[in-house]
């Protein structure tokens, strides 16, 4: 039970704090001795769960119950002694380890104020009636992460490129870094797509820049990372397209050379997006008709860590995965009338997402760990969000992807509100592309 006195501070400052409070209404003279020690002792303990009755009824949420008292924070109080991430005691952090607290403080920007983002996400706009999944801000464990600047990111990206790869959970995550990043700039014309298109419409990719910082925050849609085209030729009629497991997405030409880039897949690694509308898994010449589905992705999973390490310069590009997103539906599937609507709140416990967003999770961490146990060092950063984004079934669009509400059996709980849960992954991004690029490396700094 050996402990460092800053992990005896966390657990003993709440104490402390309510001591103070009940001071302030203390009646007692000190010379009633033992009685009054005992009346203070059990009035403390009384005070105690109120108030961490009332917090739990605030919604505070904490990792473990058994952690609750190192998160007790009092009204915002700012009397957190965890290190900071970015200085040099915050190494080997692990961020993702953590919860979700209140912050008055969030949201970072108002879906009205924002024109980067599609309607499917601006769910407040769309008659969602509660605010509570936009206050909710994620708290390591063991350290603190610095606050979202959006003008120091905008200065650290000046003349950079940041691309996100990915599927349409990757845009949600995109279009939430541009209205994250277009809340600072006060002329939004100096914010636009280099050919014009228009964000709600659906493209390959879209490209935005910031003029004033001549920078450009990228989109390129990619659901499954790997090549999809055609089949080879005098391939069986069945077989409509192929994912062809041993070779990038076409794309790549165009993002390989970004300063920072953000991938992601997962969500169309299914039967029903590959093999049952036609399209069959290839590596080299050879069709693979009886491969299962998640052979494939692991394949793709390897194609795309070895392109990683061996196409792309890490020496400039700074290569993040982001893995899985959970989905929330209950009670059904996307097309069985699954629902999410009603959830207004973090998991409180542990979570309850389908097994499959473990075994995704597991096909990255595989992989990985093969080449780590080779003493491969590894040239990506893992936005490792699955596990704090499986606590956040109260953060999805669900009828609240049109202007009016969708049914109720046409829900959508993949996709996230915004403002909402993908602004969390963003701030983590920000926090390990600064703690990356420390200002005094920067070779753009301009004042
Ligand atoms: C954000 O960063 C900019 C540029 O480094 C700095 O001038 C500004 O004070 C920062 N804002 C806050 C609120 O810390
Ligand atoms: C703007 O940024 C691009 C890289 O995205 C760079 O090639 C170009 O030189 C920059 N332009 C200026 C004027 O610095
Ligand atoms: C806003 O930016 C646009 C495009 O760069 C520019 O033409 C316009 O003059 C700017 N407006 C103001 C008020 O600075
Ligand atoms: C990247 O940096 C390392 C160490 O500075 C160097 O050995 C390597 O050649 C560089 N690679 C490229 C592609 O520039
Ligand atoms: C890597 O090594 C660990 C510990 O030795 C082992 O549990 C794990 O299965 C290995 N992973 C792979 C993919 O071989
Ligand atoms: C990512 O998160 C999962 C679940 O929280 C954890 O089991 C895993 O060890 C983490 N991986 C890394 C590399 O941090």
């Amino acid at each position: 039970m050996s402990k460092t006195p800053s992990q005896q501070d966390h657990e003993i400052l709440p104490f402390f704090d309510v001591f103070k409070k009940f001071k302030r209404c203390r009646v007692l003279e000190p010379s009633v001795g033992v009685l009054g020690f005992f009346f203070v002792t059990v009035s403390v303990i009384c005070c105690f769960f109120y108030l961490d009755y009332r917090a739990a009824a605030k919604g505070f949420l904490f990792s473990s119950q058994s952690e609750r008292f190192m998160w007790f924070r009092f009204g915002g109080s700012s009397e957190d002694r965890r290190v900071d991430f970015l200085a040099e005691q915050g190494d080997g952090c692990d961020v993702f380890n953590g919860g979700w607290v209140w912050d008055e403080a969030y949201p970072l920007y108002q879906s009205k104020d924002c024109s980067f983002m599609d309607d499917g996400f601006r769910c407040s706009e769309n008659g969602r009636p509660d605010l509570f999944y936009t206050k909710w801000r994620w708290q390591p464990k063991d350290c603190k992460l610095p606050r979202f600047n959006a003008t120091l990111m905008l200065e650290r990206l000046r003349n950079k490129r940041l691309a996100f790869v990915g599927d349409s959970i990757g845009r949600n995550q995109w279009e939430s870094l541009l209205c994250m990043l277009s809340s600072v700039i006060p002329n939004k014309t100096s914010i636009y797509e280099v050919n014009g298109s228009p964000i709600t419409k659906h493209k390959g990719f879209l490209v935005f820049k910031f003029k004033d910082f001549n920078c450009t925050v990228e989109y390129y849609r990619a659901p499954f990372l790997v090549l999809q085209s055609r089949p080879p030729a005098g391939a069986s009629k069945m077989i409509r397209t192929t994912l062809k497991l041993d070779q990038m997405d076409w794309s790549s030409m165009k993002w390989r050379d970004a300063d920072v880039l953000v991938f992601n897949t997962g969500h169309w690694w299914n039967y029903e997006k590959t093999i049952r509308g036609g399209c069959h898994f290839q590596e080299g010449e050879e069709v693979k008709m009886d491969m299962r589905v998640e052979d494939a992705y692991h394949r793709s999973i390897e194609t795309v860590v070895d392109y990683i390490h061996t196409k792309l310069n890490t020496n400039k590009t700074q290569v993040f995965f982001r893995t899985f997103a959970p989905v929330h539906f209950s009670g059904g599937s996307w097309k069985t009338g699954g629902t999410c609507h009603l959830e207004t709140l973090p998991d409180l416990g542990s979570s309850l997402v389908p097994s499959e967003t473990w075994s995704q999770l597991k096909t990255v961490m595989d992989v990985l760990s093969a080449r780590t146990n080779r003493s491969e060092v590894l040239k990506l950063d893992l936005l490792n969000v699955t596990d704090m984004s499986s606590r956040r079934k109260d953060g999805h669009s669900s009828r609240y992807y049109l202007p009016d509400p969708a049914p109720l059996h046409r829900q959508d709980c993949s996709h996230w509100c915004l403002p909402g849960v993908p602004d969390a992954w963003n701030e983590l991004l920000y926090a390990l592309f600064l703690k990356h690029a420390p200002s005094n490396s920067s070779p753009h700094a301009q004042s």
